[in-house]
């Protein structure tokens, strides 16, 4: 489905030496425990924040014609497909939140 698209993987995003801001802020906000659904966790962080700064709506945009802006509930939406076993949600609102430029 996706034959000549460009995939950002995790190993994509940053580098040991050099985090990508989402990356430090799941660090600094502990936005993990065991760490298996991390990575797919910061990815779609990544890409949540584009497509709000894109203008894409939402099921909880309150208007299809006018530019979404970031909420917990856009976040929450919008991430709803990213299971964590062991509920680190909470932290993980925290460090999106400060990437997206608003106090966490
Ligand atoms: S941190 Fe382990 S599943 Fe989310």
């Amino acid at each position: 489905m996706h034959e000549g698209s460009s995939v950002t993987t995790i190993e994509g995003l940053g580098t040991p030496e050099n985090l990508h801001p989402m990356q430090a802020a799941f660090i600094k906000h502990d936005g993990y425990q065991c760490g298996y659904c991390t990575p797919g966790q910061i990815c779609s962080a990544v890409a949540v924040l584009d497509e709000i700064k894109s203008g894409v709506p939402s099921h909880v945009s309150g208007s299809l014609t006018t530019a979404p802006e970031f909420s917990a509930a856009e976040l929450r939406e919008r991430m709803s497909g990213n299971i964590c076993r062991r509920g680190a949600y909470s932290n993980i609102v925290e460090a999106v939140t400060e990437v997206a430029g608003r106090p966490a």
